[in-house]
């Protein structure tokens, strides 16, 4: 039957040419145009292990993550390998008495996390990326990214010095990338040179690259016990700098970074767009803590609805440019695919 307007805007109304609305009628057809879709092989899961518990501990502030045993590491790790999951990244968390004022316990081949490595290394192989996260605040007493100079500041080349230690015991270890976080001045050529030295020529360096200063890393600090007092203003970037951002990431391949990594996410998609963009290496997103933690809240109150949320963002870091993804929620997302 033919219904006839009445309407006399309609009457008056010039027809679209034009209806983008046509493809958008059908599940089916909006899935055959749609532009972006994330895989679970983008996504990486970071892992905490932390030493001296013998039960994964829940972290408050991220619902649903955990510090790990290396035992529940070890099996976290096989059930991302069985869901799809295309990396994990260690970040360790030592006893108290390990740190100390250079986090030297970082660059020990028995720390917690490179035992994690090669406990994971050993069962899972090459079956899934392993990274590990090469910094120093979770192991120093100060929880700084690096030693202090006499004034307070984190020393810079002192830093750098011990990072290069670091991925060297963590590529002994198994890691197939380190991922240097601390925003030092040349870590990345430091830590490349140090590498090539000990014979560790295809272990890849991940840069996080445009690592901003950033509030949304707070429920991080307690998930690695990190007691910071006062803030990384000196050493991480300002989130109001967009150029900035692209010349670090310039610096980083410049000086032998083979992917690189825009850090928060949501509130960053035009640094990663622009990195995506311009320069011509591999491009991953950290969606940090505080975001996880978020998304996580809000849904336990019933307020938005975790799937679609979660969903919408993977696909908008992959619409915006990048390649992987470092996410809290990638063991689960990848079992809802
Ligand atoms: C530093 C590091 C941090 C995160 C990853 N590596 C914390 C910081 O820079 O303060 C934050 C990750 C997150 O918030 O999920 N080693």
């Amino acid at each position: 039957m033919e219904t006839v307007s009445t309407s006399p805007i309609l009457d008056s109304a010039v027809k679209p040419y034009v209806r983008p609305r046509r493809l958008r009628a059908t599940p089916a057809l909006r899935e055959l145009v749609r532009e972006n879709r994330w895989s679970t092989r983008q996504l990486v899961l970071p892992i905490f292990v932390r030493e001296g518990i013998s039960e994964p501990a829940p972290i408050a502030s991220l619902p649903g993550q955990f510090q790990h045993t290396v035992t529940s590491a070890v099996a976290l790790t096989r059930e991302a390998v069985d869901a799809g999951v295309g990396g994990v990244i260690i970040f360790g968390v030592p006893a108290e008495e390990n740190k100390d004022e250079f986090g030297s316990n970082a660059w020990s081949a028995d720390c917690i996390a490179n035992k994690a490595l090669r406990a994971i290394r050993d069962e899972v192989g090459e079956r899934i990326v392993l990274m590990a996260d090469t910094c120093l605040d979770e192991f120093t007493s100060h929880g700084h990214c690096g030693p202090l100079t006499p004034q307070g500041d984190v020393d810079n080349d002192a830093a750098v010095a011990c990072y290069q230690k670091v991925a060297v015991s963590q590529a002994e270890a198994g890691a197939q990338i380190v991922a240097p976080s601390g925003m030092m001045d040349g870590q990345v050529a430091a830590i490349r040179a140090a590498l090539d030295e000990a014979g560790f020529d295809d272990v890849a360096i991940l840069a996080y690259s445009a690592k901003f200063a950033s509030a949304f890393y707070g429920p991080f600090r307690d998930a690695v016990g990190c007691e910071l007092s006062g803030d990384r203003k000196s050493y991480q970037e300002d989130p109001a700098n967009r150029r900035e951002a692209l010349h670090e990431t310039e610096l980083d391949i410049a000086e032998g970074a083979d992917m690189v990594m825009v850090k928060p996410g949501s509130s960053y998609l035009d640094i990663l767009s622009d990195v995506a963009e311009i320069l011509p290496v591999p491009v991953g997103v950290y969606q940090v803590s505080g975001e996880y933690a978020m998304v996580a809240a809000a849904a336990e109150r019933g307020w938005i609805d975790l799937e679609r949320i979660v969903d919408e963002q993977l696909t908008s870091f992959v619409r915006a440019g990048a390649d992987f993804i470092l996410t809290y929620w990638a063991l689960t997302a990848a079992k809802w695919c």
